[in-house]
C-alpha cells in the first residue's frame, strides 16, 4: 500500500519490529509467482477536466502505529504485505476511508480492544483518488481496535510506489531491485515456516509521515562512518562502487553536525543511510534515515566525475539531509505548505554546501541557478502563488516546480538577509522545537521568526507567497547639494510589458542600497511598503553611482533611469561592481528587453561591456541569456550573425583560459572553461572546432583521455558539426560507459547533432533500452533545444509517441518536464494554438499549468521576435562592419 498522495499527516505512525536502528517494519524477502491484475489509473482522452473535487481523509477513525510485513518478489515483479494497525475509532462508523494505490486488498478487519473481529465485507477502490473504502457489516463503536488487511501488489516499473529498478552486476548480469518512492542493519534471521525466506525486522520509528517510509531490497555495496555528533552515516552503492561512495559520505558526515549546530536541534534518528537507485525518478527523496538518490547525485568517481557533478552531489546531500529536520521532523499540514518544505531545503542546502566548499561561490551560483529562474517564471500571467490551494492528487505533482523550490528558496534568502542570521536560527529552533514530531503552516513558520526578530514578519512575507508575482522597481535620482534623492516606485513586473490595470498588486519589499564609495556595503536598508517612496542618499557625490539590491538579494526587478543606468555600465567593465551584481543588472536588463520594456539591442550593448569578465557565474548567466536568444533567432535568417556574436563575446576570455588547468586554479576555474569552450564550440568558433576534434580523437583512440571537465563541451563541439560516424561513435561511448554520469554527459549532448536523419536516430535512442526511463527526458529536450529541424522533430516525436510517455511516467513530474523542455522554444503564434489543441484531447493533468505557461512563453517569443528582430539584425550588421572597438 503506498500513501504517496496521502494527507502527510504525522498522526500516523510505524512500528517498526525488532531491533536496532534501520527503518521500519519487516520484509520477508521470498520467491513467490503470485501474479495480480494490476489496477490502472484510467486515462481518459476526453477534453481537460475541470479542477476535480477531491477531500481529504475523514477524522473518525485514525491510526495510531502501523505494523507492516512485506514479501517482495523479485522473479514475478509481485508482492504480499499485512498490515496490523492500531487505530483509533474516533466517532461511530461503519466503514473506514483509507489512502491506497495500486494494490489489492484480500481481506481486511477490525477488532475493537479486547473483543472479536469484525471482517470488512466491501472494499470500494476510488482510484482516481488514490483511496479504498473499507464497509463493515456492523458498526465500529468510538474507541482503540486493531485493523488488519492482507494485501497483494505488483513491483510496477513506474519508479512510483513500491517498484522495481534495473540494474546490471560487475559481470554484465541484468537483475532487479526493489526500491520505494512514497512522496508522492538490521537483525536477519530465516523466516520460521519456510527455509527460503529471510526475514528483515526494522526498529520503530518515531511519530512520522507516511510519505517518508522507504525500503530497498537488491545487492549493494557501501562505505560507512560516524559523524561527529555521533550518528552512523552509510552510502550504498551499486556493488563494486563503493569507492564512489566516499565525496558523498564526507559531504553528510560534515553536514549533519552542520545542520545540529545551525538548528540546535540534534539529527533525531540513530543511523542515516544515502542510496543510489538506478531507476529514480526524481534527483532525490529524503525518506526519514533512508534517503534515496538517482546515481548521478550521489556517486563521483575521483577520475571521471566533473566537477558540476561534485558540485551536484553536495547540494543534493544537503537538501536531502535538511529535510530530515526541515520535512521530516515537522511535516507541512497540508500539500498547500509544500513550498515550505522544498523552499527551505534548496535554501539551506547553499548555505551548507558554502560550509562545506567555500572555495565554489555558491551563493553566486544560487543567483543564476535559483533567483533567476524563479522570476522568469513568476512573471508569466499562468504563474501562480508560493502558497497554492492544493486539492486532489494529481495537483500535487503540479506544484514541485520552479514556484516551490527556486522563488520559496529566493524568498527565505531575502528574509533571511532581512531578519540577520542570528535571529533566524533563534527563530529556525524555536519552529523545530516546538512542532517537532507534529504538522505546521506556513504561518508558524512566520510566528516563530517573528518572536525571534521582533519584525512584522507575517505582514512582509505573505505579501510575497500569498500572491503571485513579483515587482519591478522603478528608480530615479536627483543630486540635491551633497545628498542625493531617489524616487522610487513599485509595479508588477510582467513577462509581456507593463503592468495595466486598476489594482495592481503590492509587497512589503525589503531595499537595500549601496554605492561606488562602498560597492560591498549597504549604505541605506528601507522596507517598502508603498507603491511610491522618495529616499534621501546623505553624502554622495555627484560623481559617484547608486545601485539598489546589493547582492541580487531581493526578490524583485529594477529599472533604473537612463542617467542611472548610464552610471553604472562603467562598473561592469572594470569590475569594480561585485559579481553577484553585475550578474543581476546584465539579467534584469535582458528580461526588461524580453518584455519589451527596453530594446534588444541595448541589452547587446551591455553583454559586449563584459570584456573583462572573470567570474564563472556571470558568464555562466550571460551564456545562458545569449543562448534564449539564440533560439529566438533561430527562427530567422540571420541566426549566423547571432552565432557570430556570441564568438566575438566569449573569444577573449576563451583565449585567456586555454585548453589546460594552470596551477593553482580550482573549482570555478574548471566550471568556467568548460562553459566557455562548449560556448565557443558550439558557435562554431573555428581553432576551438579544431582542437575540440582533436582531442576527442586521441579520446576515441585511447591516446589521451578527456578530462571529465572537457568532455561536455568537447562532445557537444564534434557531434553539433558532425556527421552520422561522430554520432556513432558517441552511441559507442554510450554503450561502453560504466558510469551512469558518463551515459547522462552524452545523452544530453546527442540533440546538437544537426542532420535530420541524425536526429531522428536520437529520437527513437531516447526511447530504447540503452537510456533509463528517467533520462528519456533530457535526451528529448536536448534534441528540441539543439537545433530549428531538432525542435519540431522533437515535438512530432512526442506526439506520435504520446501514449507510451505519458505511460511511463504515470502523469508525474516528469511528463510536465518533458513537455516544457519541448516546446517552450517555439516562436510562432500559431504553435501555441497548436499545442493547447494536442493537449486538449490527450489531457495530462499534472501538467495542466506547465502547458498554460509553454503556451504563454510561446506567444511571448512570437511577440520579441516581431518587435526586435529587425532592429537586432540592423545592429549585428552593422557591428560586423565596424565592430567596436574593445
Ligand atoms: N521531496 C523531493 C523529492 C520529490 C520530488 C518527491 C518530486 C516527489 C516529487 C526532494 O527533497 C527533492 O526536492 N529532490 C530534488 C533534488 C533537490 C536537490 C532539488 C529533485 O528530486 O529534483
Ligand atoms: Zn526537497
Amino acid at each position: 500500500m503506498w500513501l504517496a498522495a496521502a494527507a502527510p499527516s504525522v498522526a500516523r505512525r510505524l512500528l517498526f519490529l525488532g531491533s536496532p536502528p534501520p527503518p521500519l517494519l519487516l520484509l520477508l524477502l521470498s520467491r513467490s509467482s503470485r501474479r495480480r491484475r494490476r489496477r490502472l489509473h484510467t486515462l481518459g482522452l476526453a477534453a481537460m477536466p475541470e479542477k476535480r473535487p477531491f477531500e481529504r481523509l475523514p477524522a473518525d477513525v485514525s491510526p495510531i502505529n502501523y505494523s507492516l510485513c512485506l514479501k517482495p518478489d523479485l522473479l514475478d515483479f509481485t508482492f504480499e504485505g499485512k498490515l496490523e494497525a492500531a487505530a483509533q475509532v474516533r466517532q461511530a462508523t461503519n466503514q473506514i476511508v483509507m489512502n491506497c494505490a495500486d494494490i489489492d486488498i484480500i481481506t481486511a478487519s477490525y477488532a475493537p480492544e479486547g473483543d472479536e473481529e469484525i471482517h470488512a465485507t466491501g472494499f470500494n477502490y476510488q482510484n482516481e483518488d488514490e483511496k479504498v473504502t473499507l464497509s463493515f457489516p456492523s458498526t465500529l463503536q468510538t474507541g482503540t481496535g486493531t485493523l488488519k488487511i492482507d494485501f497483494v501488489g505488483e513491483l510496477n516499473d513506474k519508479m512510483k510506489g513500491f517498484y522495481r529498478s534495473k540494474y546490471t552486476t560487475p559481470s554484465g548480469e541484468v537483475r532487479y531491485a526493489a526500491v520505494t518512492q512514497f512522496e508522492n542493519v538490521i537483525d536477519r534471521k530465516p523466516y520460521p515456516d519456510d527455509e527460503n525466506l529471510v526475514e528483515v525486522k526494522f526498529a520503530r520509528t518515531p511519530v512520522m509521515s507516511t510519505y517518508l517510509v522507504a525500503f530497498v531490497v537488491g545487492e549493494y555495496d557501501f562505505v560507512e562512518t560516524r559523524s561527529k555528533d555521533g550518528v552512523c552515516v552509510r552510502v550504498y552503492t551499486p556493488v563494486g562502487k563503493a569507492e564512489q561512495g566516499k565525496f558523498a559520505l564526507e559531504v553528510a558526515a560534515k553536514t549533519l553536525p552542520f545542520y545540529k549546530d545551525y538548528f540546535n536541534v540534534p539529527y533525531p534518528l540513530p543511523k542515516i543511510d544515502l542510496i543510489a537507485i538506478a531507476d529514480f525518478a526524481a534527483g532525490a527523496m529524503e525518506n526519514w534515515g533512508l534517503v534515496t538518490y538517482r546515481e548521478t547525485a550521489l556517486l563521483i568517481d575521483p577520475k571521471n566525475s566533473c566537477s558540476s557533478s561534485r558540485q551536484w552531489v553536495a547540494l543534493v546531500v544537503g537538501h536531502e539531509l535538511a529535510h530530515q529536520w526541515f520535512g521530516n521532523l515537522v511535516t507541512m499540514e497540508w500539500w498547500t505548505h509544500l513550498w515550505l518544505n522544498e523552499g527551505f531545503a534548496s535554501w539551506i542546502e547553499y548555505l551548507c554546501v558554502d560550509h562545506c566548499f567555500p572555495e565554489y561561490d555558491i551563493w553566486t551560483q544560487f543567483v543564476s541557478a535559483d533567483y533567476t529562474r524563479a522570476q522568469e517564471l513568476d512573471a508569466l500571467d499562468n504563474s501562480h502563488p508560493i502558497e497554492v490551494s492544493v486539492g486532489h492528487p494529481s495537483e500535487v505533482d503540479e506544484i514541485f516546480d520552479a514556484i516551490s523550490y527556486s522563488k520559496g528558496a529566493s524568498v527565505i534568502r531575502m528574509l533571511h538577509d532581512y531578519i540577520g542570521d542570528k535571529d533566524f536560527k533563534k527563530g529556525m529552533n524555536m519552529y523545530l522545537t516546538k512542532f517537532q514530531q507534529k504538522n505546521a503552516a506556513t504561518e508558524d513558520l512566520w510566528e516563530s521568526l517573528e518572536n525571534a526578530s521582533g519584525k512584522p514578519i507575517a505582514a512582509v512575507m505573505s505579501t510575497w507567497t500569498k500572491q503571485m508575482g513579483f515587482p519591478l522597481i522603478y528608480v530615479e535620482a536627483e543630486q540635491v547639494e551633497d545628498d542625493r534623492l531617489l524616487r522610487l516606485s513599485q509595479k508588477k513586473f510582467c513577462a509581456s510589458g507593463p503592468y495595466v490595470g486598476e489594482d495592481c498588486p503590492q509587497w512589503m519589499v525589503p531595499i537595500t542600497i549601496s554605492t561606488s564609495e562602498d560597492p560591498n556595503q549597504a549604505k541605506l536598508k528601507i522596507l517598502m511598503d508603498k507603491p511610491e517612496m522618495s529616499v534621501v542618499l546623505k553624502n554622495v557625490k555627484p560623481e559617484q553611482w547608486v545601485k539598489l539590491n546589493l547582492g541580487t538579494v531581493g526578490f524583485y526587478r529594477t529599472q533604473y533611469s537612463s542617467a542611472m543606468l548610464e552610471s553604472l555600465l562603467p562598473g561592469i567593465r572594470d569590475l569594480s561592481l561585485p559579481p553577484v551584481d553585475r550578474l543581476g543588472l546584465q539579467n534584469d536588463l535582458f528580461s526588461l528587453a524580453r518584455a519589451g520594456i527596453i530594446s534588444t539591442v541595448e541589452v547587446l550593448k551591455v553583454m559586449e561591456a563584459f570584456v573583462n569578465e572573470p567570474n564563472y557565474t556571470v558568464w555562466s548567466d550571460l551564456s545562458c541569456n545569449l543562448g534564449i536568444l539564440s533560439t529566438l533567432l533561430s527562427h530567422t535568417d540571420f541566426y549566423e550573425e547571432i552565432q557570430e556574436f556570441v564568438k566575438d563575446v566569449f573569444s577573449p576570455i576563451g583565449e585567456r583560459l586555454g585548453w589546460d588547468p594552470k596551477p593553482g586554479e580550482g573549482h570555478l576555474d574548471a566550471l568556467l572553461r568548460g562553459l566557455v569552450l562548449g560556448k565557443l564550440g558550439k558557435a562554431g568558433h573555428k581553432a576551438t572546432l579544431e582542437e575540440a576534434r582533436r582531442r576527442f580523437k586521441d579520446h576515441v583512440e585511447g591516446k589521451q583521455i578527456l578530462s571529465a571537465d572537457l568532455r561536455s563541451p568537447v562532445y557537444l563541439t564534434v557531434l553539433k558539426h558532425g556527421d552520422g560516424t561522430t554520432l556513432d561513435i558517441m552511441l559507442k561511448l554510450h554503450k561502453q560507459a560504466d558510469m551512469q554520469e558518463e551515459k547522462n554527459r552524452i545523452e544530453r549532448v546527442l540533440g546538437a547533432t544537426l542532420l535530420p536523419d541524425l536526429i531522428q536516430k536520437v529520437l527513437t535512442f531516447a526511447l530504447s533500452e540503452e537510456v533509463r526511463p528517467q533520462d528519456t527526458v533530457s535526451v528529448i529536450g536536448g534534441v528540441a533545444g539543439g537545433s530549428k529541424h531538432g525542435r519540431k522533430a522533437a515535438w512530432k516525436f512526442i506526439k506520435d509517441n504520446w501514449e507510451e510517455l505519458y505511460n511511463r511516467y504515470q502523469g508525474g513530474f516528469l511528463i510536465s518536464r518533458l513537455i516544457k523542455l519541448s516546446v517552450e522554444g517555439f516562436a510562432v503564434d500559431k504553435m501555441a494554438g497548436e499545442v493547447k489543441a494536442f493537449f486538449e484531447s490527450h489531457p495530462a493533468p499534472s501538467a495542466e499549468r506547465t502547458i498554460q505557461q509553454c503556451c504563454e512563453n510561446i506567444l511571448l517569443n512570437a511577440a520579441w521576435l516581431k518587435r526586435d528582430a529587425e532592429s537586432i539584425h540592423q545592429y549585428l550588421v552593422q557591428r560586423k562592419a565596424s565592430p567596436p572597438a574593445v
